[in-house]
């Protein structure tokens, strides 16, 4: 028992760097294939590439979000409050420091 579970702590660790490795890599948004990474995505990296929540602290989040919202709306496609809210949580939940 002991033995086995000393075996599987290796592969463990080394999928743990993996992830970790592509949590840094531009193109994987954290949480991915979740609903608020989607819905992040869909509403955020449709004029420009959505960028990565880490490279932003989440107060800095607060003010390009607002930022966004007219030219959001400008395109007639605004954000829905339940909208704004689930991306707000999404940016300040992964938000870097
Ligand atoms: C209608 C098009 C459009 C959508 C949708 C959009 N953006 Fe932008 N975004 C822009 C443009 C244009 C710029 C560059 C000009 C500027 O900074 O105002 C920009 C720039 C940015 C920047 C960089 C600002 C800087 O100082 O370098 C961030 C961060 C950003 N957007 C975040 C977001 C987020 C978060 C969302 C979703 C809520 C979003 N954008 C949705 C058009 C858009």
């Amino acid at each position: 028992m002991r033995r086995t579970l000393r075996n599987w702590r290796r592969p463990a660790l080394f999928l743990a760097m993996l992830a970790a490795l592509a949590g840094c890599h531009r193109a994987t948004l954290p949480e991915s294939g979740t609903y608020p990474a989607r819905l992040y995505a869909a509403r955020c990296g449709t004029c420009h590439a959505a960028y990565n929540p880490r490279s932003m602290t989440a107060a800095m989040w607060q003010v390009q979000l607002q930022a966004m919202e007219p030219r959001m709306a400008a395109t007639g496609h605004p954000l829905s409050d339940d909208d704004r809210r689930a991306i707000l949580e999404y940016l300040t939940r992964n938000a870097g420091g």
